[in-house]
């Protein structure tokens, strides 16, 4: 199995809910098992996918698990799921029950030999608390937080050319990381969009988000002696060889 077909597995586990068959990743390093933290557009996603090209691991996003539920009819939703949506497009962080019981669900993602990225998940000191019982309770233990700093004037720069892939999740820029052929997916040949909450309106709510909820992760991650700082200036390709060399693996 190449690396591609091991994430069309764990991405419908994790999109859907659905079982793991962790018998199918076949790999030769010990389990990477990252939080990625950062402001976004910062570019957490487009490491998280070198790494899951790469490595073979599992990109485990939070916002991915909304943006399907949005393709999805409004009956096969739950209420959880459509009031999470509506979070979602304002900008607004989801509840952090439904998003720590979405993520118990889906335990087993964690498990996958390959190891994972958090992108997104934990976002609020709460959900990291309830993240480290998951931990504890599944025998799991992190190698690292890993925090990338990025000035605001660079962020606002690549959320406003972004583009992803409704179907398979790639993240492209149209300037930094175009597709090959404009407006369509290099991976599955589907049509690229922009994502509703990259409206400016919804950006500048997103950064107070941010700088409110989920930076204090930074000083929570700080004192449990697990967070590492990434520069996320360059290329793609820099700041994904940068990580790798924080985080230790290289
Ligand atoms: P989520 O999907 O997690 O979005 P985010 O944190 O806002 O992060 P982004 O995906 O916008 O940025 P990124 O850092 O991954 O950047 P990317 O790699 O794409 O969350 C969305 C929403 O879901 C939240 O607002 C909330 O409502 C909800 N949600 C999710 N999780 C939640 C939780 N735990 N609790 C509560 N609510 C939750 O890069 C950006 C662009 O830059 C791309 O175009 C890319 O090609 C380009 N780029 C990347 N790297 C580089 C580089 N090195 N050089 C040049 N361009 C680059």
């Amino acid at each position: 199995m190449n690396a591609q077909n091991g994430k069309q597995i764990w991405l419908e586990a994790w999109l859907e809910g659905k079982p793991l068959d962790t018998s199918l990743c076949k790999v030769n390093h010990p389990p990477y098992r990252f939080v990625f933290l950062g402001a976004p557009g910062v570019g957490k996603g487009t490491v998280a996918q070198l790494m899951a090209e790469r490595l073979g691991v599992a990109h485990l996003a939070t916002g991915d698990i909304f943006r399907a539920a949005k393709s999805l009819p409004q009956d096969k939703l739950s209420p959880a799921l459509r009031e999470a949506i509506g979070y979602m497009q304002r900008g607004e962080l989801v509840p952090d029950e439904t998003v720590i019981s979405l993520v118990r669900e889906r335990t087993a993602c964690l498990h996958w030999p390959a190891g994972f990225v958090l992108d997104g998940f934990p976002r609020t000191v709460p959900q990291a608390e309830a993240f480290q019982g998951i931990l504890v309770k599944e025998g799991l233990k992190l190698d690292a937080v890993l925090n990338f700093e990025l000035p605001i004037d660079f962020i606002i720069a690549r959320l406003s050319g972004r583009r992803t892939c409704p179907k398979c999740k790639a993240v492209y820029h149209i300037v930094n990381n175009p597709p090959k052929q404009p407006g369509v997916c290099d991976v599955c040949g589907t049509e690229l969009i922009i994502r509703e909450d990259d409206r400016p309106e919804a950006i500048r709510v997103r950064m107070e988000v941010y700088k409110k909820s989920t930076a204090p992760l930074i000083d929570y991650y700080e004192s449990k002696g697990l967070l590492k700082t990434v520069v996320a200036k360059g290329t793609p390709v820099e700041v994904y060889a940068r990580t790798l060399n924080v985080a230790g693996i290289v």
